[in-house]
This record gives structure tokens, sequence and C-alpha cells, in this order.
């Protein structure tokens, strides 16, 4: 891990919890925060509509940054029910999921419009994080890391070094988001170091080690520091397990002391 990155603990809302629940979700948060000592930044992807008044409410909270989970790759224009980059970053989001796989499964997010919206985030400053990952099929078919080398070649086509190294990349293998199967530490480690080892093929070592590369996929209370300690991993993408903000603290909590514990030694 390069010097002065934190660990990043994600967590994904999806399309859940109101806004009685959100502001709820952040006072625990706030309550909590000496437990991470300074060690974790603790991304909330939430609904959009949620956005601006949990931002509002974690300032203050400095472990906290706000995220959305999507975003359309233009700036304005006739797209509706659809949100640009300038107005999430007016709603205050500092991140945005881009890719998720169940935004590629029902909403059509195709690698190429993948690259575009992250894109769009780099350009008004928002992180995006972008998410690849093999199906059950592509890893029984030993087609993983072939199937991340072309997203990644996709996905990234035309980036900087500066851009990559201001995304997040989130591997989910497709088979592990919300089933209860998480890879195995060596799975997800043979992923990360693929995913660093491309990053310094087609940039440089420097860049490789800035990039934040995390695991998501069924990361549970009962599966969080081994999955946070696999090779070449920046912090974790929480789903279901975060959802209620105690157990979302535990995880964090984990990361934390296991990150303090290696960053020392
Ligand atoms: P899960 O979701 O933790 O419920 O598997 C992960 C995600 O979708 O980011």
């Amino acid at each position: 891990m390069a010097s002065g990155k934190k660990f990043i603990v994600q967590s994904n809302w999806k399309m859940n919890k109101s806004f009685d629940d959100g502001l709820a979700y952040l006072s625990a948060i706030r309550s909590a925060e000496s437990r991470f000592f300074g060690a974790v930044e603790l991304v909330l992807c939430v609904p959009s509509t949620l956005l601006k008044t949990l931002a509002d409410a974690a300032r203050g909270i400095a472990c906290v940054s706000m995220g959305a989970q999507n975003v359309h790759w233009e700036d304005k224009g006739a797209y509706t029910g659809e949100i640009s980059a300038p107005m999430l970053k007016e709603a205050g989001a500092r991140y945005c999921v881009v890719g998720h796989s169940e935004r590629r499964d029902s909403f059509a997010d195709t690698d190429e419009r993948v690259q575009w919206k992250a894109k769009a985030c780099l350009k008004q400053g928002i992180t995006p994080i972008v998410c690849i990952g093999e199906s059950l099929q592509e890893r029984k078919r030993g087609q993983t890391l072939a199937k991340l080398e072309y997203q990644f070649l996709t996905c990234f086509e035309g980036f900087t070094s500066e851009d990559m190294e201001n995304i997040v990349i989130e591997y989910e293998p497709i088979w592990a988001i919300g089933s209860g199967h998480v890879a195995t530490p060596q799975q997800a480690g043979e992923a990360h170091q693929f995913i660093r080892e491309m990053i310094k093929k087609y940039h440089s070592k420097e860049t490789a080690l800035k990039t934040h590369i995390i695991y998501g996929g069924s990361v549970k209370v009962k599966n969080v520091l081994e999955m946070s300690e696999a090779r070449d991993t920046d912090g974790v993408g929480v789903g279901s397990d975060s959802w209620d903000v105690q157990n979302f603290i535990k995880l964090a909590e984990i990361c934390a002391q296991s990150f303090s514990k290696h960053s020392a030694s």
C-alpha cells in the first residue's frame, strides 16, 4: 500500500433506506469515529435522493465520504430519469459507483458506457469506483484474467496515469455479489495483483501503487479480516452486511485494526 493511502470501506446501500434511516446511520458512525483511528475512509454510496441531505449531515465526520451509485455520461440533456456528474457533485458526492454488475445486468451498462461514465466523474473531481469481474461461467472456463484484461482495456481506454490514480477499481466477481459465496482471499488476491500489473504495464509502477483496488462480493463481518488482508487489497465494498450500521461499524473497526497493524509493521 502506498504511503498516505487510506483503506476504503465502502457501503453500497442499493435501493434501501429513508432520510431518517440515513441520518440515524450517520449519527451512529459519528459516535464510533474514534474507533477507526483515522485509518479507514468510509464511503457511503447512497440513493441519489438522500445524497444532499446526508452529505450536509456528514460534514465534520472526517472519516466519511458520500458517494452515488450511478451517473449519466453527459453533463446535461434530454435523458429522462438520469442524473449527471455535475448534479452529483452539487449534491455532495465525492465517489460514484460505475458499472456495478446489477446495472450491467438490468440497465445496459456496457464496458464502453462505463468508460464514459468514469470519465464524466473524473471531469467533476468525483472518484469513480469502477466495478469489473467475471461471471461464474467465465471462472469455470478459466477465463477470469482474460475477462479482467478486456474490461480493463475497455473501461480505461484513453485514461491518463493521473486519471488512473484518481479512480478506485473494485474487483467484484459477479457470482459473489449478493450470493453469500465470497471469493477466497487467494482468488481475490490473484485478481488484484493482475489488475495492479496491468496498471504497471500500461502506466507505471508509481501509478499502480497509487490506484486503489478493492474487493466486493459477499463481504461480511465473519470474513472481512481475511478479505482485507488478501494480496494487493486497498479496501472492501460491502452490500447487505453494511445495511445495519452496527455491523458496518464492526466491519470498519476490523479493517482499521488490521490496516494499522500492517502499516506499523
Ligand atoms: P453484497 O453486495 O455484499 O451484498 O454481496 C456487494 C455489492 O453489490 O457491492
